[in-house]
């Protein structure tokens, strides 16, 4: 794992933009796994203006919530197309999201892993991480080698995203299709992205903690190509953080990216 802590939020978004922007330069017809949320929205408005094209790309999203059509505005393919989708040329036929209205979710949750396998595996996977220790809408709990399947959302969860549901905690709904823990781990790339004092705390855990399924976040220990972006709030928490410093300082591949660091 490497940790790249950044002076602040900018300019860690900056850095997850340019990362995805030249993986994107050097192969055209990427297989990209997305994230949604609010600290991925400055990424995606970073890649629009980039310019880079995504006409070959192929994208799959992390998760959608259980319940909500793609036209609903909370739906996380609707953001997807306000965020990205509908400012760039990517063809939408190679944009993937689990089906959350189907009616039988295992069997989507099973098509979707297979559509994964079926482009090839995803090179680099996008994550944020929620309060709870989540990537995706991997729960405390889940399993370190589990696959797409429905979660229910706890409570700290349905708090986080209230403000997407003007506010109202009880309008999250109550359950959410996502990529599972070992679905994630079998991506190529890793870049999980944070920033803000609230995340902080579960990001020392996901970090520095113990290997935990009580913390989603810390399976990215178990992964072999992981980077982790940092704002100064973000990364308060973190005990080793002057030796990560040290290690981007001194690491030849970030000599282009110094103006962000
Ligand atoms: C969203 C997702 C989640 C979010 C996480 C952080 O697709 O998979 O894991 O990345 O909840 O959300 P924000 O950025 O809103 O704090």
């Amino acid at each position: 794992m490497e940790v790249i802590p950044c002076p602040d939020r900018d300019r860690a978004v900056a850095l997850t933009a340019r990362i995805i922007e030249t993986r994107l330069r050097a192969k055209p017809d990427l297989v990209l796994g997305l994230a949604t949320g609010r600290t991925m929205e400055e990424v995606y408005a970073r890649l629009v203006a980039s310019g880079v094209s995504f006409a070959r790309c192929t994208t799959f999203n992390l998760d959608e919530y259980v319940g909500l059509p793609p036209d609903d505005p909370n739906s996380y393919a609707s953001y997807m197309r306000h965020h990205l989708f509908d400012h760039v040329d990517i063809d939408p036929a190679r944009t993937h999201l689990p089906d959350g209205m189907a009616s039988d979710l295992t069997a989507a949750a099973a098509d979707y892993e297979a559509r994964i396998t079926a482009a090839g595996g995803i090179d680099l996977q996008l994550l944020g991480i929620g309060e709870a220790g989540h990537i995706g809408f991997n729960e405390p709990l889940s399993a370190l080698r589990s696959r797409t399947r429905d979660k229910i959302l706890t409570p700290t969860t349905r708090r986080q995203n209230a403000g997407m549901f003007g506010g109202n905690e009880e309008a999250v709904p109550k359950r959410a299709l996502t990529m599972g823990v070992g679905t994630i781990l079998d991506t190529r790339e890793l870049v999980l992205l944070a920033s803000g004092a609230a995340k902080a705390g579960i990001v020392a855990r996901a970090v520095e903690g113990p290997l935990t399924a009580r913390v989603s976040a810390s399976a990215i220990q178990l992964h072999t190509s992981c980077k982790v972006v940092l704002d100064a709030e973000a990364a308060a928490g973190l005990e080793d953080i002057d030796y990560y410093r040290f290690v981007c300082r001194n690491e030849e591949k970030w000599d282009n990216c110094r103006d962000l660091l």
